[in-house]
């Protein structure tokens, strides 16, 4: 039988710190509001020349390195983004070159907040039927340049970032299981509509969310998808040491815990510094678990994912 591993993370914060103070100095918000409702103090914004592609790079070199894996030994490069460097070719493809290394599949996933669960379990798949024996998953993401920058009620949730991991085919466990969701009709509640067309962009380039309804519905996916993994992988929430949800608001956090019945000293929690980086939040946060010692090897994490689509997936592993 053969199953996949992570045996490396990686991640990468861009070096400009925007803090709630920032906003509040040319919006009507305030840190105190933006603290309250989202428990978000600060977001990493990517500076102009930087791409996803960028971010990504970093983030892969760290997880190839704790890995010690060289970058030809990859044969399978799965890049999660809704903020693409291009229409295509695919930001997978364009990581590939920068890594320097060519010949190996190379592809992106698009299912926004919930895209590096969606390519963790894809890879995972792959490697389980034998097609490949080393993948680079990386989720990384430059929300800021699809934020309307006049909308308080956005702008100030989402942050730069990217986070990857290198999963290994061994001989135990691993990924246990994996269960994705999707559901179209709530594409409207969260989405940049805009699209190309004859050279322009029709439509808003913009992030729009109604944000109460994204709110109901992520803890209501987050506590059912947790439900549905453990039961795919015959186990129950006392077997889960940490519990990695996507970073998208400290209350949305808050509530699936309490519904899940996990202390929070068992929630990995990076909104606070991170703010929403969307498919990278759930890898960054994980390598930040990893690189301070609090996320150890055997021990279990369930990961999961929430965002446009709508989407949602879990996956449940052994570090
Ligand atoms: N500063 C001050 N006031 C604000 C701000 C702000 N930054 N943003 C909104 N408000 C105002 C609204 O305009 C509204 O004013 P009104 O009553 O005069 O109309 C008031 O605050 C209340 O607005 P609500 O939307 O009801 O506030 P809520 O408590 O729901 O918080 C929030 C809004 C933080 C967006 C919340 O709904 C939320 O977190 N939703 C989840 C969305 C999310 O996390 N999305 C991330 C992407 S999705 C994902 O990753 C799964």
């Amino acid at each position: 039988m053969i199953y996949s591993r992570i045996v490396g993370t990686g991640g990468y914060l861009p070096p400009r710190v925007v803090t709630n103070d920032e906003f509040a100095r040319r919006l009507d918000t305030s840190d105190a509001w933006i603290r309250e409702r989202t428990g978000i103090a600060e977001r990493r914004i990517a500076d102009e020349s930087q791409a996803s592609s960028d971010l990504a790079l970093e983030a892969s070199r760290a997880a190839l390195a704790a890995a010690q894996v060289a970058p030809e030994d990859i044969d399978l490069i799965i890049v999660a983004t809704s903020t693409p460097d291009h229409v295509f070719p695919s930001t997978a493809c364009l990581l590939q070159a920068k890594l320097g290394v060519r010949g190996c599949a190379a592809f992106d996933v698009q299912a926004v907040c919930s895209g590096f669960v969606y390519g963790l379990a894809t890879a995972d798949s792959f490697i389980r039927s034998g097609m490949n024996r080393r993948a680079l998953v990386v989720g990384t993401e430059v929300f800021s340049r699809i934020m309307d920058w006049n909308d308080r009620a956005t702008c100030v949730l989402f942050g730069d970032g990217a986070g990857a991991v290198v999963l290994a085919a061994g001989e135990t466990p691993g990924i246990h299981a994996s269960v994705l969701h999707a559901d179209g009709s709530y594409a409207d509640i969260l989405s940049v509509p805009g699209n190309v067309c004859g050279g322009r962009i029709v439509g808003s380039p913009y992030l729009q969310m109604q944000g109460n309804q994204v709110f109901k519905l992520a803890v209501k996916v987050l506590d059912e998808v947790a439900r549905e993994t453990l039961k795919a992988a015959d186990m129950s929430i006392a077997d889960v040491d940490w519990l990695i949800p996507h970073q998208a608001n400290v209350r949305i956090l808050e509530a699936t815990a309490r519904r899940l019945g996990v202390p929070l000293e068992r929630v990995a929690m990076t909104v606070d510094k991170h703010g929403n980086t969307s498919a990278a939040s759930i890898p960054l946060a994980l390598d930040e678990y990893v690189r301070a010692g609090k996320i150890r090897a055997g021990q279990r994490v369930l990961m999961e994912g929430v965002g446009g689509g709508f989407t949602w997936g879990a996956v449940l592993a052994t570090m």
